[in-house]
């Protein structure tokens, strides 16, 4: 009972933060809509993707995940099993799994591998155990991992629906890959983990006096944002997108404890964005829990901002990435 799969990072243009205080904190169920972008890494080594293998066996005698082989135990293991045991239970099935997973990029700089890991552990892990799920059901699943692992299911442009319950929440697509003409240019100026996960940040975003306009305003936002989507307004999704991003991180700097992932680069590039904005390229940036910046753009203006983004001296490197189609089953496993 072996399977393996492909899902791609993503990028949120409306944030989720912070878990809804009415339910489970381990259901991951947001406390607003978020909307994200799933990115295809243009370069040939990086396409910002995870491939997953699961077997299920009676050869097995204990539940064994390895990421970039590492073994992994406690609170990461727990989280791969919150995502596996509910599919062990619907499919009725006792085996101890070995699940080996690998990221073509670098894990926990804020590039969200757990969105594009925990997406392609549910979609290996249910088709291993023969469980026929709608995407939409997949997408509870992966949730339970990481929240926004939920998004990752779909490409394109994405929304997730907070819902009210494990099986209301869940994402869907806005558009496809070739719907929507958005591309991202990512800088990043720090690549190593961060001290704080969004897993453990998201416990004490409600601790803001802030939270509480950031979430109404997320959900006009979200709103307003899929409609600048679908009407193909790029200006309104990157004003909305920059906005948005503001406000969480707003509340992170404000939280007890307070997260301050910005590193003084963080807002040098800022700086730059807006000034690349007002004198050659329409651009806008958004940054997740983390230093690096990603910058959106039109798909005709990426290599042109790239090469401005690579030239400022506190750039380490870039990458590029246009959205990726959905994540899906493959037959070409890691073991
Ligand atoms: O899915 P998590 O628990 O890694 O949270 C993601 C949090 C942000 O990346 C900051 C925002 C988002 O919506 O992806």
């Amino acid at each position: 009972m072996k399977s393996s799969a492909i899902a791609h990072s993503n990028i949120a243009l409306i944030k989720y933060w912070g878990r809804s205080r009415d339910h489970d904190p381990n259901l991951n169920i947001p406390s607003n809509d978020s909307i994200s972008m799933t990115k295809l890494g243009l370069s040939d080594d990086i396409h910002l993707q995870t491939r997953t293998t699961i077997d299920f066996s009676d050869i097995y005698e204990e539940d064994t995940a390895i990421l970039e082989g590492e073994v992994l135990t406690e609170r990461r293991l727990e989280r791969i099993l919150r995502v596996v045991n509910p599919l062990r239970k619907i499919a009725n099935i006792g085996y101890k799994f070995k699940m080996m997973s690998e990221n073509d990029f670098p894990t926990q700089a804020g590039l969200a591998s757990s969105a594009s890991g925990f997406a392609a552990l549910a979609i290996a892990a249910a088709d291993a155990l023969g469980i026929d799920f709608s995407k939409e059901e997949i997408s509870t699943i992966a949730r339970l991992g990481s929240g926004s692992a939920a998004r990752s299911i779909h490409g394109g442009f994405v929304y997730w629906n907070k819902g009210n319950s494990h099986e209301t929440s869940f994402a869907r697509q806005i558009c496809g890959s070739d719907e929507f003409d958005m591309s991202v240019v990512i800088a990043i100026i720090h690549e190593g983990k961060k001290d704080v996960t969004s897993d453990v940040g998201h416990e004490s975003a409600y601790t803001s006096p802030f939270d509480r306009v950031r979430i109404s305003k997320s959900q006009e936002q979200a709103k307003d944002i899929e409609k600048a989507i679908l009407d193909d307004d790029f200006s309104e999704v990157g004003k909305i997108s920059e906005e948005n991003c503001k406000y969480m991180h707003a509340v992170m700097m404000t939280s007890n404890p307070p997260l301050f992932y910005w590193h003084p680069n963080t807002l040098k590039l800022i700086k730059s964005i807006q000034r690349i904005r007002k004198e050659s390229l329409e651009c806008y940036f958004t940054i997740d829990a983390g230093p690096n910046v990603h910058c959106l753009c039109r798909h005709k203006d990426i290599y042109e901002l790239e090469k401005k983004l690579e030239e400022m001296e506190c750039v380490d490197k870039t990458i590029i990435a246009r959205p990726a189609d959905d994540s899906y089953v493959t037959r070409e496993h890691l073991f």
